[in-house]
């Protein structure tokens, strides 16, 4: 009986170490140390037989064997344990980098818009903003656009009343800011503004930046000066520019800021429809009337303004060809930026 016990307690180790998986540890459980059919239980019962004298003796050491195999048993049990919960189908694996919350992110017209206006600040602008729900005195007449005139025609105003809309264009707020400051003024004004259009090129919804500057003897050359810089520094190299001669009520004279082609430099492609320039904001020297309706003596101030699409920057910037594209919400576009 006791070399009996001492070969099986070998064998129980032996088949212990081959055991590699939780069924194979199960099999050897029911084995070797299942209640009714384990062969270490069955010496157990087989004690009853062993002469009266060596019963204690024997009892100790089968006592002890079986508690050998069952501490080598939890053991492996917890070794197993240990080695799933640490493979692929385990439930943790503390060895995973964890896993990233999907996090928001400012959409693209904000980062260009924010970035314009950092530009500007960095020029010595201040930024002010004005209301979204304009009268129709700051977004048409304080312009130099009274009723009726057929520069109203191009704007395809949103209006809520006879004299209340949806600003048109960002540049009511050159007249808002100009009649109650007195100048030296260097401003830019960004927001939302309104025009009833939609298609590749146009939203109803679009944002502008509006840039105003009104001080002793300002000229047609820091409007340039201004816009340069600007222009380099937004498209991270020093691309060219063009002023065409252009009309705004506003402004006396005007100009439409082209920059070459960001895409073929200037040879002409699909973007720019071959002619290498692409259009990206109007501009002028602010008309002599528009300074006289806030009080101005155009004999002693002049000043420059500009107003430029945000969207269409950051179409350029990015190269992206349909403008609707920023306001379908679909993640798979805004997540690039
Ligand atoms: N407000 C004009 C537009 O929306 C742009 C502009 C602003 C032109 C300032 C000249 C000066 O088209």
């Amino acid at each position: 009986m006791e070399q009996e016990l001492h070969r099986l307690k070998q064998e129980a180790e032996e088949a212990l170490r081959q055991v590699g998986d939780a069924a194979q540890l199960e099999a050897f459980r029911v084995k070797y140390l299942g209640r009714k059919g384990g062969l270490l239980s069955g010496l157990m019962r087989q004690l009853g037989t062993v002469a009266p004298q060596d019963r204690p003796r024997l009892g100790q050491l089968a006592n002890d064997a079986k508690q050998a195999v069952e501490d080598l048993f939890e053991e492996k049990k917890m070794l197993l344990t240990a080695s799933i919960v640490g493979s692929a189908t385990g439930a943790i694996d503390y060895s995973l980098p964890g896993r990233y919350l999907p996090y928001g992110k400012l959409h693209p017209v904000t980062q260009v818009m924010e970035e314009i206006c950092s530009i500007f600040e960095g020029l010595g602008f201040a930024v002010a903003e004005g209301p979204d729900v304009e009268t129709d005195y700051y977004n048409f007449e304080a312009l130099n656009i009274p009723k009726h005139h057929p520069a109203r025609d191009m704007h395809d105003t949103f209006y809520v009343t006879e004299s209340i809309l949806l600003r048109t264009h960002t540049s009511p707020m050159q007249a808002r800011i100009m009649e109650k400051q007195e100048p030296p003024l260097r401003y830019i004004a960004p927001g939302k503004v309104y025009r009833c259009d939609s298609d590749i090129t146009h939203t109803p919804m679009f944002h502008q930046v509006e840039g105003f500057l009104v001080d002793k003897e300002v000229s047609f050359a820091d409007l340039k000066g201004v816009l340069t810089s600007f222009t380099h520094k937004m498209f991270e190299r020093e691309l060219a520019l063009r002023f065409r001669p252009s009309f705004f009520p506003f402004t006396e004279p005007s100009a439409e800021v082209d920059i070459a082609c960001v895409i073929c430099g200037g040879k002409g492609c699909r973007v720019c429809k071959r002619t290498g320039w692409l259009e990206i904001l109007g501009s002028g020297l602010i008309d002599p009337e528009v300074l006289k309706m806030v009080g101005y003596n155009p004999d002693i101030y002049s000043g420059f303004a500009f107003g430029l699409g945000v969207e269409r920057i950051a179409m350029l910037k990015y190269g992206i060809d349909d403008i609707r594209l920023y306001y379908e919400n679909d993640l798979r576009f805004l997540s690039q930026f």
